[in-house]
């Protein structure tokens, strides 16, 4: 199985997790610290920066790009609720 390394920079912490597991998830069992309220993309609170492996995100749904575009995020900005990951990344959490 391949997978991907995840570093969240906040606490300076790697996950390996299998390539195609959902940012969220990857967070969730490893304890990073992003907070997560809707988990469905329509609340901001799990944004966070990908400052590494941009290109090994999924790509960005309507409902997403939506949202972020009315924040006039950077786009290096993604939601951790929906990001699967497909290779490695370094992720800065930045909330809402
Ligand atoms: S948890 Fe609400 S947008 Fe991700």
């Amino acid at each position: 199985m391949k997978t991907a390394t995840v570093h969240f920079l906040l606490e300076d912490l790697l996950v390996q997790a299998p390539v195609g597991t959902s940012l969220q998830a990857i967070a969730d069992a490893s304890g990073a610290d992003i907070t997560f309220g809707c988990r469905n993309g329509s609340c901001g609170t799990c944004r966070v920066r990908i400052t590494q492996g941009l290109e090994h995100c999924s790509n960005m749904g309507t409902e997403e790009r939506d949202f972020l575009q009315g924040l006039c995020v950077s786009d290096d900005e993604r939601l951790a609720c929906q990001v699967s990951v497909l290779g490695d990344l370094e992720v800065d959490y930045l909330g809402l």
